[in-house]
């Protein structure tokens, strides 16, 4: 594996209202040292707290994406360490959740392949401290730790690349719709909220002809400890009604997510997995509207809506804290066609108060009346 250059911290108009940790490189980017198992082809992304690379597997071949993390500031191992536990929660494979394929912690001249919960490995358990202590306690000062993840590789780009550089398709539409939605069904019967779901955290592959999209990028998400006996039974379709309502009784606090993605109660700091459902509602209007803002930091133009407030633009949820009563207009542009079953569903999605929005169980449902109705 090589070392290059490392996390940046995302703008503030975009950013999560946690903080993700920023280092400084400390090898130049191109200095090279290659390792067993992948060949790392070529820098793919570039996020907060890390790089992501094209790779081969050398044994298999397969091409895989790798995300390497610096592991010595305490926010980077935090996210690092929130990415694994859920990919690594997940007992089953889902078509539109990004594949994990493992996790390796190189520290001190030592490649070591991280396993959850390993009690024996000290250096796992140095990570988890590290995360809560808050201060760096891994590795040597001169040579710094990284954890790699390695998963699947999605070559399509993310969801924003996707659709702004193809014609607004309602076929396409509908498949995106139901993908997305199967997906966080699955997150959620498996506990997981995912907290960041956003077009750049979407990616896409099209291996099988038809576009399938694919949920990426843990590092804030929460698995819900505590409802996690429950996984096993609800992965297997049992008694799925009784856990959805657990998960969306379980609340959380640390207000994060990106801004224009976030529900009204996420930016008051106590949610539930509803907000998954808020966001998930931003992205399929943004979508099929095909409404977009400019990222004030990266420049580059985003799937999302918003509000107008004279000159301004304001988040939906911001907008929605402020004056819960306010009217949302969907569909927002006149040539737009929307069928009521498509309107209400993303008006329920998006409504002000988390109990009106339906649980991720009952939008498979409704997802796919109105795909098939419309
Ligand atoms: N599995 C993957 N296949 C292809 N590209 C990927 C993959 N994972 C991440 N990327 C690219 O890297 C970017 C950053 O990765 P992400 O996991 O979202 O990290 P961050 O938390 O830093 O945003 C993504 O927006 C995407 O462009
Ligand atoms: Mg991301």
């Amino acid at each position: 594996m090589e070392t290059a250059e490392d996390g940046r911290l995302r703008g503030p108009k975009s950013s999560e209202r946690r903080r993700r940790g920023c280092c400084r490189p400390r090898h130049p980017l191109g200095e090279r040292r290659s390792g067993p198992r992948y060949s790392l082809l070529a820098e793919i992304g570039r996020g907060s707290y890390g790089v992501v690379y094209e790779a081969v597997a050398r044994r298999t071949g397969a091409r895989v994406a790798v995300k390497k993390i610096r592991c010595d500031a305490p926010e980077n191992v935090e996210l690092a360490l929130a990415e694994f536990w859920a990919l690594t929660s997940l007992k089953r494979r889902h078509r539109n959740v990004v594949q994990f394929e493992e996790c390796v912690l190189q520290c001190n001249g030592l490649a070591q392949r991280m396993s959850h919960g390993n009690k024996s490995s000290q250096l796992y358990l140095r990570l988890v401290e590290t995360s809560l202590k808050g201060e760096r306690i891994l590795g040597y000062p001169e040579e710094a730790c990284y954890l790699w993840f390695v998963m699947e590789f999605c070559e399509g780009g993310d969801l924003n690349q996707y659709v702004l550089s193809r014609k607004p398709d309602p076929v396409t539409n509908k498949s995106f719709m139901l993908q997305l939605t199967s997906a966080i069904a699955f997150l959620h019967k498996n506990h997981i909220v995912h907290r960041d779901l956003k077009p750049d955290n979407i990616l896409i592959t099209e291996r099988s002809g038809s576009p399938v999209l694919k949920v990426a990028d843990f590092g804030l998400s929460k698995v819900c400890a505590g409802l996690t006996s429950h996984s096993r039974e609800c992965s297997e379709g049992g008694g799925m009604e009784n856990k959805m309502v657990n998960l969306n009784k379980y609340w959380l606090s640390s207000a994060c997510g990106s801004d224009f993605y976030m529900a009204p109660e996420v930016w008051e700091g106590h949610y539930t997995a509803k907000a998954d459902i808020f966001a998930l509602g931003i992205i399929m209007w943004a979508m099929i509207e095909r409404i977009t803002f400019i990222d004030a930091d990266s420049k580059k133009e985003l799937l999302g809506t918003y509000i107008k407030q004279g000159s301004e633009i304001v988040p939906v949820g911001e907008a929605l804290l402020e004056n819960p009563k306010m009217e949302l207009h969907i569909p927002q542009k006149r040539r737009t066609s929307m069928s009521d079953g498509i309107k209400q569903l993303l008006k329920d999605m998006l409504a002000a108060n988390p109990q009106d929005r339906p649980d991720a169980f009952e939008l498979e449902t409704r997802m796919d009346q109105v795909t098939c109705a419309a």
